[in-house]
Formats: C-alpha cells, sequence, structure tokens
C-alpha cells in the first residue's frame, strides 16, 4: 500500500539497498532454520519450520543489523541477536493469530487452524525459549543488559496485546489509549532492535538511544499502516485474513477515528454494526466507505507521517554515522504491500 500521501513523502528504495536487504534476510533465514532443525517432537518443531518457510519480511532483524553497522559495530557480531528478535516475533505472530481467530498467515493457514491451539501455544511457547538461545549466544560484555531489555520488550509486547484484547469490548477508547496500545505491542520491538543494534555496534548512550527512538517510531508508523493495510491492501498480497480488525471489533486508529467523526447516520450505521455478533464482509465494505466519507483514511495517514518524520528526526541526531541504510530501511517498510 502506497498512498499519495505516502508515495510523496517517503523515498523508494534503490535496487542496490534492495540486494543488501536480501543478503542479509538469507544470512538471518540460515540461523532460523538451524535453530528449529529438530524433528522430534514433531508438533513442535514442524510448525516451526512451516511458518518460517511461509516467508515474512524478516523487518526486526534487518533493522537491528543495520542499526549494529551504523552504530559502527560488525553486523556478523548481532546476528544470533537478529535470529532471536526474529524468533520472538514469530512466536508473537502463532499466538496473535489463536488470540484473534485469524486463519491466514504469511499466505498459509495459520499454525492453530493447520493443528490446532496447543500445538500453536506450545510451538509459541518454544520459540521464546529459542529466542532467548540465540541471544545469549551474542559476544558481548554487555549480555545481563542484552537480556534484561529483551525481557522488557517481551513483557510490554504481553501488555499491549492485553490492551489490545481489551479494547475489543470497549466502545470508548480514545486515540491516546490506542497509542500507548501500539507502543508496547509493536513499536516497543522494533525499538528493541535499535537498541540491540546499537548496543552490540559499542555505541555510546546517546547513539543507543536514538537508535531506540528511531526504531519505536518506525514501529508506531508501521502498526498504522498494518491498520490501514488490514482494509485497504490486495488480499493475496497482504497474505492475512482481509477486514480482519473489523470482525474483530478492534479499536484501530480508523475505527476510533470513525467513532468519533463519522456524521451521526454513518456513526449509526457503524455502531450498528458493532454491536453484531457476526460481522459479515459486505458489513467490511460498508464499513470501509464509512472510513473513505469520515476522511478517517487521510487522518490515518497523516498520523503515520507525523512518527516517519520523528523517525526521520532521530536519524538527523545521527548525523555523525553512515545512516543512509536505515533512511532506505524506512522506505522500505512504508512502501510495502504486507
Ligand atoms: C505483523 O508483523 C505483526 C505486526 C506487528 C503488525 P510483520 O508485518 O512484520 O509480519 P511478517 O514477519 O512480515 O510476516
Ligand atoms: C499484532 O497486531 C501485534 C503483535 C504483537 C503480533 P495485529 O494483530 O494487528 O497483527 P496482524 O495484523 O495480525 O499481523
Ligand atoms: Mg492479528
Ligand atoms: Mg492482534
Ligand atoms: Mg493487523
Amino acid at each position: 500500500m502506497s498512498t499519495r500521501q505516502i508515495q510523496s513523502e517517503v523515498a523508494e528504495v534503490s535496487p542496490r539497498f534492495l540486494e543488501k536487504i536480501a543478503h542479509l534476510r538469507e544470512r538471518v533465514n540460515a540461523l532460523l532454520l538451524q535453530a528449529v532443525a529438530k524433528s522430534d517432537p514433531v508438533t513442535l518443531y514442524e510448525p516451526m519450520r512451516y511458518i518460517f518457510e511461509a516467508g515474512g519480511k524478516r523487518l526486526r532483524p534487518v533493522l537491528l543489523l543495520l542499526s549494529c553497522e551504523a552504530a559502527g559495530g560488525k553486523m556478523d557480531h548481532a546476528l544470533n541477536a537478529a535470529a532471536a528478535v526474529e524468533l520472538l516475533h514469530t512466536f508473537t505472530l502463532i499466538h496473535d493469530d489463536v488470540m484473534d481467530q485469524d486463519d491466514t498467515r504469511r499466505g498459509r493457514p495459520t499454525v492453530h487452524t493447520k493443528w490446532d491451539v496447543s500445538v500453536a501455544i506450545l510451538s509459541g511457547d518454544g520459540l521464546v525459549a529459542l529466542s532467548y538461545d540465540y541471544l545469549l549466544r551474542t559476544p558481548s560484555e554487555e549480555s545481563a543488559r542484552l537480556g534484561k531489555l529483551f525481557s522488557q520488550a517481551l513483557l510490554e509486547v504481553c501488555e499491549g496485546q492485553a490492551l489490545d484484547k481489551e479494547f475489543e469490548s470497549r466502545w470508548d477508547v480514545t486515540v491516546e489509549e490506542y497509542f500507548t496500545m501500539i507502543s508496547k505491542k509493536t513499536a516497543t520491538l522494533m525499538g528493541l532492535c535499535g537498541e540491540l543494534g546499537g548496543i552490540i555496534g559499542g555505541a555510546d548512550e546517546k547513539v543507543v538511544r536514538a537508535l531506540r527512538n528511531f526504531g519505536y517510531h518506525v514501529g508506531v508508523s508501521f502498526q498504522i499502516q498494518d491498520d490501514l493495510l488490514d482494509i485497504l491492501a490486495d488480499e493475496k498480497e497482504l497474505g492475512k485474513t482481509w477486514g480482519s480488525d473489523i470482525v474483530r471489533k478492534k479499536k484501530t486508529l480508523l475505527l476510533i477515528h470513525a467513532l468519533e467523526n463519522a456524521s451521526a447516520e454513518d456513526r449509526r450505521v457503524l455502531e450498528g454494526i458493532l454491536a453484531k455478533p457476526e460481522v459479515t464482509r459486505e458489513d467490511v465494505l460498508r464499513v470501509k466507505e464509512i472510513f473513505e466519507r469520515s476522511r478517517t483514511i487521510e487522518e490515518a495517514e497523516a498520523l503515520l507521517l507525523d512518527h516517519f518524520r520523528q523517525a526521520e528526526e532521530e536519524l538527523r541526531q545521527l548525523s555523525s554515522l553512515q545512516t543512509g541504510d536505515l533512511r532506505s530501511f524506512l522506505g522500505l517498510v512504508l512502501h510495502r504491500h504486507s
């Protein structure tokens, strides 16, 4: 999804950068496949391989590696930590799909639909254990610090996911509460990637903080975009269940804005749909029209771009470093279709 506003403000990425990213993904993938190579018990390890082989953008490990490099470190030293953040992220996806009752992920049936909920719980739990295993392989004098930051981020993701679930049954969620929720469920982990990359790269505290803030603001824009993609993306390209947020009554920025700003008539329709026990595909299309009429899409994009600019501002703080690739990373994230 590259809507006009994003198209005009965010630079496209160069083929050279795409090649570099493809190479980094390959290196991370090799480690991930090694992490889940065991075959027995089959219902523990097969779903892990299944979800990695299905694809995924590997944005978090790439961000960690680029942050390490920008900090002046060797990417080789950060590879285990890069695998660790992807292992952790993948755990969140498997459990998130159970919570959101979604049946498609990375273009394939979700783990709990292909197997069952027990398999999803266990393979997710196993990925958390593996993520710590890989993190602690990092050659660093600061491994206790890395472990602490990693645990804090994991707990924040859980807090964010708890808020996300609590908000499903509330109608009065504010934009401020929404930002707290997405900061925790999504932006913190991206911030962690910048932070770990900086620490492993040997950066000083000021640089580590700027890298963390950069990742954080990328993460906020990324989640707003994820909410937009839920209804604007092409379903095949998205690889996830289209319109799921509306079916599950998620208090996305879009829904909150529409509830506050739609015409009285549209608001009545929206509330009627939210009160239904089962939301249909036709309902989702009606909600999408209401979003369009109430200028909700434009408003969400404006807030997304606000965080994009804050991410850019953090890079300006790092003017003594080579930040070109981190700038390109922003373009990579915001021009995505899935
Ligand atoms: C999806 O993350 C979960 C969110 C935080 C919105 P990604 O869009 O990075 O998922 P993959 O790893 O590429 O499948
Ligand atoms: C999930 O947010 C964030 C996670 C911590 C996994 P979503 O529920 O919107 O993610 P998708 O759209 O299912 O990937
Ligand atoms: Mg979900
Ligand atoms: Mg969710
Ligand atoms: Mg989503």
